[in-house]
């Protein structure tokens, strides 16, 4: 990994790249945005882009592609069955997972349709590092049951744990030995554990996950979307693979599981998904639902231009260099925050920086969506777009109550590659000065609640008109500035 130290000793992530497409930027001012908001019903969803100014909704489709991806998209082959595309993209996964079996999919929730509608069964239970919004739902959808046992340091907001999205392997036992490991579909472990603040798990953890799977022939899922920034942290965290390549890391890990999803449109920088498939007999059950639900076995409902650029961003994620922008440039934004004294997740993982909502806004009660609420604030404040990670994104349990998240997160994902140093600290400046500001946001009420994945789309209002006030302030302290 290059490594660049300053003369003044100050310890900036420094871009491996250079910026060859640019796309313009609009800085609305507040009272515009404050009307954009109300619009979007205090979703950050529903906000028109053209009214964002820095997009850090997601990193799910917005990476920046190298010139090389680019590069390979004009030499997609679009025939219907035996696309040479297709091989290109199965060989790349077989040289880096050491699998022998591809099946394409649209994007990641897909996998989780078919591996759930396979493998999942009305009462079966699917013990988990952690969750992810889509995830649960195929799986509950289909009758079976999550069990989240992420240790106890994964729900710590603040720690210096260097693998809070371990599992505890003392839970799973306890799971398997309570209701037997017939109940059991599958375990799955998700690599940058994204609903806790991107946090990694360890490749000993997997090893030891393994370990307790092949005791009680059990198998173990990797959810792979954020396995770039686990890569990276595993290399630079866990003394005992420093000296290994991200390659053989990455071959290590594959080795432990039966099956391997991910969506696209984070590894690999491009639009689509796929699962990589150890075993003939699992790859023969899983195969039908593909042409069913998805496209031919060739295409998998991807344009065989992204899967080009799939293949060419996968190799990109062997690559050092491309995998620590990430992870340095979220772990310079934590680090500014946390010397700000803004609550923020730590230690700093992958996928963005993650507010503490529960923290910031003490005052504004789970019932009232906290997350949801500095999502809406930040955006009059900066026209920056955050996604709620907390109670707004659970589900309501079968009787229709509230499920209260454990965590209440804003998250400001860094997509790679995308936004300048300058930029980053632009947002870093206007979170401070909400922090500042903290007691005048007030909480949000459901207008329009959809009953599956209700974050998505569901409206809401604020509880009293503390948005205008926000607003006025914003005025009051910036003057004419945006
Ligand atoms: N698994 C994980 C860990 C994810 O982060 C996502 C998507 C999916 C599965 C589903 O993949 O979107 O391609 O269908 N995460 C996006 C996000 C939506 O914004 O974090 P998908």
């Amino acid at each position: 990994m290059s490594v660049v130290k300053f003369f003044n000793g100050e310890q900036i992530p420094l871009e491996m790249h250079k910026v060859r497409i640019v796309q313009k930027l609009n800085l609305p001012p507040v009272e515009y945005r404050l009307k954009a908001i109300t619009e979007a019903g205090n979703n950050t969803f529903l906000l028109q882009n053209r009214d964002v100014f820095m997009d850090m909704l997601t990193d799910s489709g917005v990476n920046a592609m190298s010139d090389q991806q680019q590069a390979a998209m004009m030499i997609a082959d679009d025939s219907y069955a035996g696309s040479a595309t297709y091989t290109r993209l199965a060989s790349k996964l077989k040289e880096i997972f050491g699998f022998p079996y591809f099946l394409p999919a649209h994007q990641g929730r897909a996998c989780e349709n078919i591996l759930a509608q396979v493998l999942v069964s009305p009462g079966s239970l699917v013990p988990m590092n952690y969750h992810f919004t889509t995830t649960k739902a195929h799986i509950t959808l289909r009758g079976g049951l999550i069990e989240e046992i992420v240790a106890d340091a994964g729900l710590e907001v603040v720690s210096a744990h260097p693998f809070k999205g371990n599992m505890d392997i003392a839970r799973l036992i306890d799971i398997i030995e309570k209701h037997g490991r017939e109940k059991i579909a599958f375990v799955r472990m998700e690599a940058g554990t994204n609903l806790i603040g991107g946090q990694p798990f360890s490749l000993q953890n997997l090893t030891d996950i393994r370990r307790v799977c092949d005791q009680h022939g059990l198998l173990l899922i990797l959810d792979a979307s954020l396995l770039a920034d686990n890569l990276y942290f595993i290399k630079t965290r866990e003394a005992s693979c420093k000296d290994l390549s991200i390659r053989e890391i990455t071959l290590r890990m594959a080795a432990l599981c039966d099956v391997i999803y991910f969506s696209a449109r984070k590894l690999g920088c491009a639009r689509g998904g796929g699962i990589c498939i150890k075993t003939e007999e699992m790859y023969r059950r899983l195969r039908g639902l593909v042409p069913l639900y998805e496209g031919f076995l060739t295409y998998g409902g991807m344009s065989v231009r992204e899967m080009e650029a799939m293949t060419v961003g996968l190799e990109e994620t062997m690559d050092e260099d491309m995998i620590s922008q990430g992870p340095q440039f979220i772990r310079y934004m934590t680090d500014e925050l946390v010397r700000l004294g803004v609550p923020v997740v730590t230690p700093a993982g992958g996928l963005g920086c993650h507010l503490n909502a529960m923290e910031f806004l003490r005052h504004v009660p789970q019932s009232e969506y906290p997350a949801g609420a500095l999502a809406a604030a930040l955006y009059i404040a900066g026209g920056i777009r955050g996604m709620e990670r907390g109670t707004l994104s659970e589900q309501r349990d079968s009787e229709g109550n509230e499920v209260f998240s454990n965590m209440e997160l804003l998250r400001l994902a860094l997509p790679r590659r995308v936004f300048t140093l300058s930029q980053v600290k632009y947002a870093i400046d206007r979170i401070a000065w909400l922090y500042e500001h903290r007691g005048l946001i007030g909480g949000l009420a459901f207008t329009e609640e959809p009953e599956i994945l209700r974050f998505f789309y569901g409206r809401l209002k604020p509880v009293s008109a503390w948005q205008d006030k926000l607003a006025a302030r914003f005025r009051q302290d910036f003057g004419d500035s945006l």
